[in-house]
């Protein structure tokens, strides 16, 4: 995010000598996209982030699509599939087009491992779950209804407090997430009326250096493959760090609604902008507060648009037949609305409890095959009464 943030001991000028105890050289290290004049920050570490003892590839990582092209709405019930594993290498693929990917995943062990994804920037959705996003610039806390921006090539990985259930929806990106242009200024700076601001963005907040030599497996997402490196020392040995570029992360508690006296529509929900669709929150909320406005959305063709959403509560006020935790997929080509019933007893109602997150995309989704088992067939059929 644009906002400059440091952590940790510096040198007064950027690529200056810096030395440590035993009068050896800090090694610096720039990690940003666009080559050097995209957002960027620049690591100080103990020893060279290059050391690379072995690498091996660990297995392909590309995804495969439903072979029943059938135009249809789709309602895929998630915390159905089988739960457990590792929060990155039991990933289950959802949806996916060429701007995209998301996944699921319900995690039940912490990895033995380092991550980092290099072909794609990860937006992550708590739904269930806290723990500590530990990363090379810091430790990022989170817990359920929490939103982990993680920019690629952050090196991280997971460690959980919670007993409960973990469930992430993970949505892997060609571009990068960012806050929407409109709830800038030219500076950066979140404006005055926007949704959420700085304050509501979590930076990492503690800096930890571990100062360990040995063998550190990291795995790499790349070319659509997972390749393992390992490492000959720990890799979270930065010291200090300035710049734009670290993971934050952003609750979906914090996102203040806007809400008006009639219906609005799901723009003022948005969260995230990226390359080829958008990341919305529908969150608690009082109605719209005209007494004769109707508060449930109007039937719409998302011309252009495929609309996916994943429901992170049982309510939501347009739908039946849905539960926590399931993703229905609205694609291009056919209009959807409210089911039978759920305009009118919207009427006069005073709030609602809903919170999901939506993704929209601007070109066409294709499903994978590994959420068939948990799909409810009868779905497009679920607005006849
Ligand atoms: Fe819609």
């Amino acid at each position: 995010m644009p906002f400059y943030t440091k952590l940790g001991k510096l040198p007064k000028k950027r690529h200056q000598v810096f030395r440590q105890a035993d009068g050896s050289l800090y090694q610096e290290q720039l990690i940003g996209n666009k080559g050097f004049t995209g957002i960027a920050s620049l690591l100080h570490h103990l020893r060279p982030p290059t050391s690379v003892t072995k690498v091996r590839k660990l297995r392909d990582a590309g995804l495969e699509r439903d072979g029943n092209q059938t135009l249809r709405h789709r309602h895929f019930r998630m915390h159905r599939l089988p739960a457990g594993g590792s929060a990155i290498l039991d990933r289950v693929p959802l949806l996916f087009n060429g701007d995209l990917a998301s996944f699921f995943v319900q995690p039940d062990k912490e990895d033995d491992f380092f991550y980092r994804n290099s072909q794609g920037d990860e937006l992550i959705y708590v739904a269930d779950g806290e723990g500590v996003l530990e990363t090379q610039l810091g430790n990022v806390p989170f817990r359920s209804g929490d939103y982990l921006v993680i920019p690629r090539g952050i090196l991280h990985r997971y460690r959980y407090t919670s007993k409960g259930p973990l469930r992430f929806l993970v949505i892997e990106a060609g571009g990068y997430f960012r806050a929407p242009q409109r709830y800038r200024n030219e500076h950066g700076q979140m404006i005055e009326g926007a949704p959420f601001n700085e304050r509501d963005m979590r930076p990492p907040e503690a800096l930890i250096t571990h100062d360990e030599t040995g063998e550190f497996p990291i795995v790499v997402k790349q070319y659509d493959a997972l390749t393992e490196m390992t490492l000959d020392h720990h890799p979270f040995d930065v010291v200090g760090w300035d710049g734009y570029f670290f993971p934050w992360a952003l609750s979906i508690h914090d996102f203040e609604p806007h809400v008006g006296r009639f219906h609005l529509p799901p723009p003022v929900h948005q969260t995230f902008e990226c390359e080829g669709f958008v990341v919305c929150s529908f969150c608690p909320r009082p109605y719209d507060f005209d007494p004769t406005s109707v508060p449930a959305p109007y039937n719409h063709a998302n011309v252009m648009s495929d609309e996916v959403i994943y429901y992170a509560s049982s309510e939501f006020m347009s739908r039946k037949g849905i539960e926590y935790g399931s993703v229905t997929l609205h694609p291009d080509g056919l209009p959807h609305g409210p089911h039978p019933g759920r305009m009118e007893a919207s009427i006069g109602q005073p709030r609602t409890d809903e919170l999901a997150v939506m993704y929209d995309t601007f070109r066409p989704l294709y499903v994978a095959k590994s959420v068939l088992s948990v799909e409810d067939e009868e779905y497009y059929r679920s607005w006849v009464e």
